[in-house]
């Protein structure tokens, strides 16, 4: 963690640093004897990022605490300290750590517009800009007390541990800029899914969901989320949930943003071009949008333009699939179903998760309950919260929000009478539970070149001591 101790001059004894501060600051760093004005910046070691104060657009004369790659040309602004309450270009700001408050934002009449509220004493800490991006409060000895990795805006770089979920308590939430000069927060707001968490996250326009993404075993399945060639690290067990990526070559940037228009989008710098390269964006097609095919109509992304089809064993419910679909033959009760397996679906939504539970068994949990409707297991390398390592999803009423893949998602198994009416295909693999075992979900990740998103689980060690868990991890 060599990153994360303080990175005073070496040249300089801490002793003396303490008592002529003023003198050797460094410029990726902020102490109580030198505050950040104005015209300042701060550039973090190996000169990838800057912090210092900005102004979105000529035409607007309001200033903002951020956090930008300092070699890019046209300013790429990554994490936004004051979006709610920026400070006039008339008014010069000061960002300094004080006793009582830690760092503070403050305008030339004293008010202060934003502080991380930490009570401390000023002398004993100094605030570092990494190069990783992360700007760190931390004491002499190198303990982080805040940082704003802890506190993401619109984006998450490489390493960032962006938190979906611990236990049921707290989730992180990335909010969108409200326009393209805009930083304050804006409609479009993106977070692990409030009732599952650790299976999928959730675009919000507002509190509606826009869009839905769900991750398994720390790799996405479903769209895939694919950047450069990254590295997968240790997972732990535990009920903190992460979701993360990093890249192999530190010196390639990469970022996910959600943009104001709410697409949540992967870019990597292109040196040669000099210019953000999208590498992917969610949702991909209309169709993708949330529950926009309607109950058991899904989105079908093996086509050249993506549209709405009925599952099989399903017709249109009005004029053609986008409205939803409904069954050729209805299940009830007592009258004979099988199950038939659907491959490369994203997972529809509103899915009861049982826990603890062989392929088998969660067959046998749908089957034996009529009003299931469908079912899905994936067994995960990485066991989450009580080291359980089996995935067993049900669905009781209608499918809503879901998708076929060329290449990603997962096997739905989904219930069809077998009365006549059901002349679907699907009778030629009736019962055939054999097939169906072979063909278990597989984690796909190979749209683009290599997948490096992956949920972390971290042993729990307390909201106060989270930084801790940060050092002791890597
Ligand atoms: C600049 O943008 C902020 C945030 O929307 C807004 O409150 C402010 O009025 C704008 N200022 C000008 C001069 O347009
Ligand atoms: C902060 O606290 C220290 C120790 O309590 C004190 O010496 C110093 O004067 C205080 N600084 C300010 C700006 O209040
Ligand atoms: C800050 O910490 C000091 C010493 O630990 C304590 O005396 C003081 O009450 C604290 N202030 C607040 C606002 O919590
Ligand atoms: C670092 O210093 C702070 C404040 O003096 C203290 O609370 C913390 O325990 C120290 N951490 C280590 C690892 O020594
Ligand atoms: C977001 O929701 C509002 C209604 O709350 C709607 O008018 C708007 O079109 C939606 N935005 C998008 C991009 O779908
Ligand atoms: C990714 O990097 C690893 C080693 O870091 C290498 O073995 C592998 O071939 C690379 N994969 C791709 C797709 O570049
Ligand atoms: C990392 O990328 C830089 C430029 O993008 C390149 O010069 C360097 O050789 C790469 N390093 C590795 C280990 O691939
Ligand atoms: C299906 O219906 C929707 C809305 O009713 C319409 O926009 C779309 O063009 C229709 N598609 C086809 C293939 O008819
Ligand atoms: C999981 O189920 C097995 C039997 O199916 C049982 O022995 C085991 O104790 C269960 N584990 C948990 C954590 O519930
Ligand atoms: C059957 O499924 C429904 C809906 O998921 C649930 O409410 C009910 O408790 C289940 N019954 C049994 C016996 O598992």
């Amino acid at each position: 963690m060599k990153k994360m101790a303080l990175q005073g001059k070496s040249c300089i004894p801490i002793f003396i640093l303490l008592s002529l501060g003023s003198f050797c600051r460094s410029d990726d760093q902020l102490t109580n004897a030198k505050p950040l004005s104005s015209g300042d910046t701060l550039v973090s070691k190996a000169g990838d990022f800057a912090l210092g104060f900005f102004s979105p657009s000529d035409s607007n004369a309001s200033l903002y605490l951020g956090i930008w790659y300092h070699n890019i040309p046209d300013r790429t602004v990554v994490w936004t300290a004051n979006r709610e309450d920026p400070i006039p270009t008339t008014s010069s700001p000061m960002l300094a750590i004080s006793n009582s408050s830690g760092l503070v934002l403050s305008d030339s009449r004293g008010r202060a517009t934003w502080s991380t509220k930490n009570n401390i004493t000023a002398t004993g800490v100094a605030a570092v800009l990494l190069d990783t991006g992360n700007f760190v409060l931390q004491y002499l000895n190198g303990t982080i007390i805040w940082q704003s990795f802890d506190r993401p805006t619109d984006t998450l770089l490489p390493s960032m541990r962006f938190l979906l979920s611990y236990g049921a308590h707290y989730a992180e939430r990335l909010v969108a800029w409200k326009g393209p000069d805009d930083p304050s927060s804006g409609e479009f707001s993106c977070s692990g899914d409030p009732a599952s968490p650790d299976i999928q996250f959730v675009t919000w326009n507002k509190t509606r969901p826009y869009y839905r993404m769900t991750v398994s075993d720390g790799v996405s399945v479903n769209g895939g989320m694919y950047v450069n060639n990254g590295t997968r690290t240790t997972v732990n067990i535990g009920d903190l949930f992460y979701f993360m990526f990093t890249i192999s070559n530190s010196s390639d940037f990469m970022r996910i943003k959600l943009d104001y228009t709410g697409k949540l989008q992967y870019l990597s710098w292109n040196t040669q071009s000099s210019s953000w390269t999208l590498i992917a964006e969610f949702p991909t097609a209309p169709c993708d949008l949330y529950s926009s095919c309607g109950p058991s109509s899904y989105c079908d992304f093996t086509r050249t333009v993506p549209t709405c089809q009925c599952l099989d064993g399903f017709e249109p419910d009005g004029n053609n699939a986008s409205r939803g679909c409904r069954r050729i033959a209805a299940i009830k009760c007592g009258t004979p179903s099988h199950f038939v397996p659907l491959p490369r679906m994203k997972i529809p939504d509103n899915f009861l998760h049982i826990r603890n539970r062989s392929f088998d068994q969660c067959e046998a949990e749908c089957s034996r309950n009529c009003s299931c409707t469908a079912y899905a297991y994936a067994h995960l390398k990485s066991p989450g919260a009580m080291a359980d390592p089996s995935r067993c999803l049900v669905w009781s009423g209608e499918l809503v929000d879901t998708g076929k893949y060329q290449e990603a998602g997962e096997n739905v198994y989904l219930r069809l009478s077998d009365s006549p009416g059901d002349v679907s295909d699907a009778v030629a693999v009736r019962r055939n539970r054999k097939l169906v075992k072979i063909v278990l979900p597989t984690v796909a990740c190979s749209l683009m070149l290599t997948c490096v998103v992956f949920v972390m689980i971290y042993k729990y060690k307390g909201i106060i001591d989270k930084d801790s868990c940060l050092q002791n991890s890597t």
